[in-house]
């Protein structure tokens, strides 16, 4: 009797326990609907998600929330997130991108030492991505790392990439679902590879490649952006989101937390769906997303590309190459014609 206890109570610990410490939880139960998410505005930056990459109609055209939408493994989300892209999904007038994105909200450095991007993402068999077009997800600005879909070696693939180069990549089979951990090393310069299917266990698929690792913990969009095909909408599912520095958690489900309550930071707080928000971040932070006049890039920062939304305009005397386009543009020194 005392003996199954135990057992019990060490299978128990075995299918809950969590190796790292979440530093951002990006757990959907934080929403109670999908109207919570405008809760966030600039000026009251409140929840896990900032919200203002979408289209021009409703955010229930861009956000659904419900079980179904969740990787069933995951037993510590209520439902999981359903982002749609469709025409109407041009933001900050580029009609040449359709884009629903999701930037985590928190005080949070998500750019030091090792740590590990957890995230599932799946989409049903209706409201097929367009694998004639490239789509961009889960990425930083700097495109030090994504997932993308549509893109060489193979377009109905998933694809890892590592600074616009393809590390690994699975087929993108409708009703399964993918769970992928970034593991970044930010002091060595780093990004590795975890994955998995279903309900297994995350396991190492690359190694540490050497990568310009840095984000300002505001650029990790979480989402699709699709360059435009003028066509059909695309539903895609995401569940388990969170951040955690090491060990890396590689059972699935377990490590999202509470809605925010295991997050060991300052910076999250509890939204409702009335529009009020219980506490309110105090720090007033401008987004590099923000295509605003004014800021300037730094030689050899980026300064264009699909999916950028940064400062375009360079500082004294350089000027923006392209060194990928339409993906990528750099800051270089002017280049003259003879
Ligand atoms: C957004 O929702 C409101 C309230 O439900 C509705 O009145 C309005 O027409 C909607 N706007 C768009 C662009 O769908
Ligand atoms: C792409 O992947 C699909 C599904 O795994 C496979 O059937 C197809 O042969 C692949 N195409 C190429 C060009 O590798
Ligand atoms: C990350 O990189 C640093 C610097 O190379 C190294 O000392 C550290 O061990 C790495 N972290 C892990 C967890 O491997």
């Amino acid at each position: 009797m005392a003996l199954l206890t135990l057992v019990a109570l060490l299978l128990g610990f075995a299918l809950t326990s969590k190796a790292g410490t979440t530093i951002w939880s990006g757990n959907f139960n934080a929403y109670p609907t999908v109207e919570a998410f405008n809760d966030w505005s600039w000026s009251d930056e409140v929840g896990e998600y900032q919200w203002y990459i979408y289209g021009t109609a409703n955010t229930s055209e861009y956000l659904a929330l419900d079980p179904s939408f969740k990787n069933p493994a995951d037993t510590s989300e209520t439902n999981g997130l359903r982002i749609t892209i469709d025409p109407t999904s041009i933001w900050n007038g580029d009609s040449t991108m359709e884009r629903t994105e999701l930037i985590p909200q928190t005080t949070a450095n998500l750019g030091t030492g090792e740590l590990f991007y957890h995230f599932s993402i799946s989409h049903p068999a209706t409201n097929l991505p367009d694998s004639t077009v490239e789509h961009q997800i889960c990425f930083f600005e700097s495109h030090f790392t994504e997932l993308k879909y549509g893109v060489s070696p193979n377009a109905t693939h998933i694809t890892w990439m590592v600074t616009e180069v393809d590390h690994y990549d699975v087929a993108f089979t409708p009703g399964t679902w993918f769970n992928f951990a970034y593991d970044i090393n930010f002091s060595a310069g780093t990004v590795g590879l975890w994955a998995s299917t279903g309900s297994d266990p995350l396991v190492q698929v690359v190694e540490a490649v050497p990568a310009s690792t840095s984000t300002n913990s505001e650029d990790w969009h979480l989402g699709v952006l699709r360059l435009s095909n003028g066509g059909t909408p695309e539903d895609w599912y995401f569940s388990g989101v969170y951040i955690e520095s090491g060990p890396i958690t590689t059972s699935v489900g377990t490590g999202t937390g509470s809605g925010g309550s295991t997050t060991t930071s300052s910076g999250s707080s509890t939204i409702t769906s009335t529009g009020t928000s219980s506490t309110v971040s105090s720090t007033s932070t401008t987004s590099s997303t923000t295509t605003a006049a004014g800021p300037t890039q730094t030689e050899y920062g980026q300064c264009g590309g699909t999916g950028y939304t940064g400062p375009t305009t360079c500082a004294t005397p350089y000027t923006c190459s392209a060194v990928s386009p339409p993906y990528y543009y750099q800051v270089s020194e002017s280049q003259f014609p003879f």
